[in-house]
């Protein structure tokens, strides 16, 4: 790869491609696709290039390992979370993924040991548990050949799973339902609003102001109802609301208060299952269209497990299936980009970043960059195995992000996502209905636009499972 200049001044601007008078490139912010535009304007203009709308708001897009560690990490106090993140803020408030500065920094130290590797494997048993009874009412569905719509069957394990490592079981079953119905709704309107970079209209949207404070006020009334309940019973729980009631600063001391619990409660939720539900989706609709990969997954299940139920202490042998997983993010990551807002001037690959720009940084370009990755577009778990990640750079692969802001739920969200799929794979082979498009959704996450229908074949009865 050649060699690039990030420190060299200068003032040339990224290059940009050709602009209309007045609204210069806001058709590339608003075409509905833009992973793929972004993709081919990287193509075109290389690993840097500049966008700006209306004279007014300037966006720069990178893809490169060097400038995602520089913005990520060595200059990340450069760059902020700024007003890309306004759309979420009235829901999860000063939660960790949208907090910056001192408040930020002490937030993320008081709850990354709840995060470690070794806390994790004790949250594991809720996984497999919550795994195991899916995957129990899969086998009804097997036996009865009716088919199941693989992504839905992902969001509700997932919500599932964040719901039990939070709360322990203090929510009954219908509670979980309208709290995961109630958060998809206020999902839903946060990715139309983020669709509207420019919405004249916003004032007037009367009935979505009123669906998404409604919503706002119902998620409220059950974690802080959940939280009065946690305090006064005074039961200690191997669960995260546990953590997070007891976590205290280093310095002084101090607990969180109860609008800040609620904060970081509403962030899980939301950061913490649909991420992981659509790693999920892709990896089993990948592994439809991929027998060979499929039979080398049950392989090695079937060798690790030996026809037990899994526990934490498998996942490092299940080498794999974890590359499957981790593949499955890499060629549709489920957060395409993220945003920052530069504080101050600073030059990437020698160009310019003007102060109160926006950097895109391009996680679904930087895993499709033909610099780094042979066969981008192709789906080879193989590239996950040890021996094969030894020269590529640490920047290239970036699903959870990286520097200080990296995903604090990555060791959780690769054991769910490696045990799901064993889990699945010991039990049933899935196979895609006929005809079914892998295409991603284009707005907001990259979920699959097909719900993906699926048949379900049983391979081995729940029954015969040896504990
Ligand atoms: C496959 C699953 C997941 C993916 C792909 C993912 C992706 C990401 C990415 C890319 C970021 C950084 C965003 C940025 O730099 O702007 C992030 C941050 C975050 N994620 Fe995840 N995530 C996943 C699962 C989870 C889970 C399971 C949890 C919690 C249980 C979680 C909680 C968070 C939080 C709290 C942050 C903010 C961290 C901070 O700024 O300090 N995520 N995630």
């Amino acid at each position: 790869m050649a060699q690039i200049n990030i420190e060299s001044p200068s003032r040339l601007l990224p290059p940009q491609p050709a602009r209309w008078p007045i609204i210069g490139h806001m058709n590339y912010l608003t075409s509905g696709e833009m992973y793929k535009t972004f993709l081919n304007l990287h193509r075109e203009l290389g690993d840097i290039f500049y966008l700006n709308v209306l004279n007014k708001r300037e966006v720069i897009v990178v893809r490169s390992p060097q400038a995602l560690q520089h913005v990520l990490q060595m200059n990340n106090k450069n760059y902020i979370k700024g007003e890309e993140l306004d759309v979420v803020r009235p829901l999860i408030g000063q939660g960790l993924f949208t907090s910056e500065g001192d408040y930020w920094r002490r937030q993320r130290r008081m709850m990354q040991p709840a995060f470690h590797r070794k806390q994790i494997a004790l949250l594991a048993q809720v996984m497999i548990d919550t795994t195991a009874e899916m995957l129990e009412r899969w086998g009804t569905l097997a036996r009865s050949g009716q088919p199941v719509k693989i992504q839905s069957e992902m969001m509700a394990l997932t919500m599932e799973i964040v719901t039990r490592t939070l709360f322990t079981n203090s929510l009954e079953r219908d509670e979980i339902d309208a709290m995961s119905d109630n958060i998809g709704l206020l999902l839903s309107i946060i990715t139309h609003r983020g669709e509207r970079i420019i919405d004249p209209l916003s004032k007037f949207r009367f009935q979505e102001k009123k669906a998404f404070d409604d919503g706002i006020a119902k998620a409220d009334q059950l974690v802080y109802r959940l939280i009065e309940e946690r305090r006064k019973s005074g039961i200690r729980q191997d669960d995260l609301l546990d953590m997070l009631l007891h976590a205290e600063d280093a310095d002084t001391g101090e607990k969180m208060n109860d609008r800040q619990i609620r904060d970081e409660v509403i962030t899980m939720f939301l950061a913490g299952h649909e991420t992981t539900a659509i790693g999920l989706s892709w990896a089993l609709a990948q592994l439809s269209n991929h027998p060979d990969i499929w039979s080398k997954v049950k392989s090695e299940v079937d060798e690790v497990l030996g026809g037990r139920m899994p526990e934490a202490s498998h996942f490092t042998q299940l080498k794999y299936t974890q590359a499957v997983f981790q593949e499955s993010l890499r060629l549709y990551p489920p957060l395409p980009l993220t945003g920052r807002t530069a504080l101050e001037d600073d030059v990437i690959h020698g160009y310019r970043i003007p102060a109160g720009s926006q950097v895109l940084v391009n996680f679904y370009a930087a895993h499709h960059n033909p610099a780094v990755w042979i066969n981008p577009g192709s789906f080879e778990p193989d590239r996950f195995l040890p021996e094969n990640m030894i020269d590529r750079p640490r920047y290239a692969y970036v699903p959870f992000g990286g520097g200080p802001r990296q995903c604090i739920g990555n060791n959780f969200a690769l054991m769910e996502g490696t045990m799901a799929l064993a889990m699945i794979a010991q039990k049933f082979d899935v196979t895609l209905l006929p005809d079914v498009p892998l295409t991603p959704n284009a707005i907001g996450t990259l979920r699959p636009l097909s719900t993906l229908p699926a048949k379900l074949t049983v391979r081995m009865e729940m029954a015969n499972l040896v504990n």
